[in-house]
């Protein structure tokens, strides 16, 4: 038996054995998703073409499976379609503007009761991931920092114990920025 385990250690620990010195075949089978993650862009110039409910249900579908502390998942998603309601968001907040051409956006809301300590972060994993889908499916989107604004709360008709986190305006991208400035490796 243990004769058996230290073999099996002295594999794992032989470098030309495991999976992650194998480059050359990692990079190829992940390039798709790697090229996936450097391919999102803030999207803050939109197309006047409609975005289906259903494209939107999907992205929250899918932000559910953002990883949360305790699985506490202390978030809730609001759609907003409604052009008025879209523009008077655009204007309260100075670098809220995309929200104007933007044909949706949905705004992530964190409960602080159920997760004191770390609600904020899970809910800035829930807004990554409705980014993220947005992305899979060719929409654009751009993240507008509603942290806490109490106008845009308001409007949203957010209650004071909950907390607005983030708007994430949406629609078909009609600009395709390259990749801003990042610090080096
Ligand atoms: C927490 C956070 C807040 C942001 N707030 C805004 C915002 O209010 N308005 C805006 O146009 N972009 C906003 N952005 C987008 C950033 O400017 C953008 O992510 C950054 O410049 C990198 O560009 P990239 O997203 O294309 O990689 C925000 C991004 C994050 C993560």
């Amino acid at each position: 038996m243990c004769k058996k385990s230290n073999s099996l250690i002295g594999k794992i620990e032989k470098p030309e054995e495991t999976n992650i010195t194998k480059k050359p075949r990692i990079f190829h089978m992940e390039k798709e998703k790697l090229d996936f993650l450097l391919t999102r862009r803030s999207i803050r110039k939109f197309q006047d073409k409609e975005v289906s409910l259903d494209l939107l249900k999907k992205a929250v579908d899918i932000a559910r499976y953002a990883p949360s502390a305790h699985n506490n998942q202390p978030w809730e998603f609001i759609i907003v379609t409604n052009r008025e309601k879209l523009e008077a968001l655009s204007e309260m907040y100075i670098w809220a503007k995309p929200l104007k051409a933007a044909k949706a956006c949905i705004a992530i809301v964190t409960d602080p009761k159920l997760s004191p300590r770390t609600h904020l972060i899970d809910g800035a994993n829930a807004t990554m991931y409705v980014w993220l889908a947005l992305h899979a499916m060719g929409l654009g989107g751009v993240w507008i920092n509603a942290l806490e604004n109490k106008e845009m709360k308001k409007a949203l008709k957010i209650p004071d114990d909950k907390n607005l986190l983030a708007i994430l305006a949406i629609g078909w991208p009609a600009e395709r920025p390259k990749p801003r400035p990042r610090k080096s490796l």
